[in-house]
């Protein structure tokens, strides 16, 4: 009776369909120095707008990112996706990229673009969803600090 046990529920009557589907996440961990500062803004707007994160010298967090990757469970494999796969990509598409890194210096992306979290969110989502298989939906949460995160989901 293994059919019984798979997770889905069939309608052949009105083929309504309902599928089970299941968030597995991974989270990796990279340091990195950053400036927010608007170079189209002045001197005295970045300091009011930006504090102590206007510093010209820069400060760092310890950023954690977690990548949460939503699907189906594949019948053979057991899977949403393979979790080394995930590792993977995390590390070629943030660590590597990003960490021990002055961001605004060192990283091309944010040589234009003011590093917030909210920036660097849509950054690293938009690098890991072009390795993940366009079947699974991508939510990427990234903390700056334990207690300031920000999530993006692609809109
Ligand atoms: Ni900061």
């Amino acid at each position: 009776m293994v059919q019984d046990c798979t997770p889905r529920i069939r309608s052949s009557e009105n083929s309504i369909e309902s599928v089970m589907k299941v968030r597995v996440s991974r989270k990796a961990h990279f340091n990195a120095a950053h400036r927010l500062n608007n170079l189209d803004w002045s001197v005295e707007q970045n300091q009011r707008v930006f504090g102590k994160c206007n510093n010209p010298n820069g400060h760092g967090h310890n950023y954690e990112v977690i990548a949460h990757v939503i699907g189906e469970i594949d019948q053979e494999s057991g899977y949403v996706m393979d979790m080394k796969d995930l590792k993977q990509f995390m590390r070629e598409e943030i660590e590597d990229r990003y960490d021990h890194k002055n961001l605004n210096l060192d990283v091309p992306e944010f040589m234009d673009l003011n590093p917030t979290a909210e920036n660097m969110v849509v950054v690293i989502w938009n690098r890991l969803r072009k390795r993940i298989d366009n079947k699974h939906q991508l939510v990427v949460t990234l903390y700056e600090t334990e207690r300031n995160y920000v999530e993006y989901s692609g809109n």
